[in-house]
């Protein structure tokens, strides 16, 4: 049985987000909206939908795990020579979502991305479990894989290379920032008539507070 899409329909009714309700800057907002998802319990609340495009404009989005926030920006781990890292390499610039629907609230990100320091990449990656860090290196992420088998051979080479020494961040391994130059908060209301307030850079300190129509 084929389920009926257009019957699916929540109401939003949790909360309001009033101009009164915003932190000055957009970063300490995030990370008072991350705060109040993990406080809630939320599953994988730091799980965020990261846009990229190629030069050509053809776009692609997967999910990355949010790894920091600060008011430079947010951060996350990859492959430098992933699909993404490619897409970045030829244009600079994602749009990342989060969405916690236990709170009925969305924060989309606009901005350029930058590679973080090599420091704070190997820091970072020192923090990974082993298994992970071997991953890492056994990984060329995006890439055709013959089969499982074939990633299970170069997981076990990589093991045997590292045998119980240190397992070193691989350099094609490390951190982007997006720096946001746009960053909208969206609260669910009743009846779809949802709070939207966006914030838009002005210089390196000051925002503008916008209200959108929902
Ligand atoms: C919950 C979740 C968290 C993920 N976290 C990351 C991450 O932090 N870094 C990463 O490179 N891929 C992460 N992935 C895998 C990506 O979604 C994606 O499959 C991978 O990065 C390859 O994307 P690309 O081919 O567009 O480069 C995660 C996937 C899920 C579902």
């Amino acid at each position: 049985m084929h389920p009926d899409l257009t019957a699916i329909r929540t109401e939003y009714a949790r909360a309001g987000l009033d101009e009164s309700d915003l932190d000055p800057s957009p970063t300490r907002q995030i990370e008072r909206w991350l705060r109040e998802a993990i406080d809630a319990g939320h599953p994988e609340p730091t799980a965020m939908t990261l846009a990229t495009a190629t030069s050509g404009g053809e776009p692609s989005a997967r999910v990355v795990l949010l790894k920091g926030v600060d008011a430079r920006g947010l951060v996350f781990f990859t492959n430098y020579e992933s699909a993404k890292g490619n897409d970045l390499a030829e244009n600079p610039r994602a749009c990342a979502n989060l969405f916690w629907v236990l709170l009925e609230r969305q924060i989309r990100v606009n901005g350029a991305v930058v590679k973080v320091t090599r420091e704070e990449s190997e820091a970072y990656f020192r923090s990974r479990p082993r298994e992970s860090q071997l991953g890492a290196w056994a990984s060329e992420q995006s890439g055709v894989l013959e089969g499982r088998a074939a990633l299970e051979a170069r997981l076990a080479a990589v093991r045997e290379r590292f045998g119980d020494g240190e397992v070193v961040c691989p350099p094609h391994w490390g951190g982007f920032r997006v720096v946001p130059d746009r960053v909208e908060l969206w609260q669910g209301r009743p009846s779809r008539l949802h709070d939207r307030l966006r914030y838009t850079r002005i210089d390196d300190q000051r925002w503008r507070v916008e209200r959108l129509s929902p």
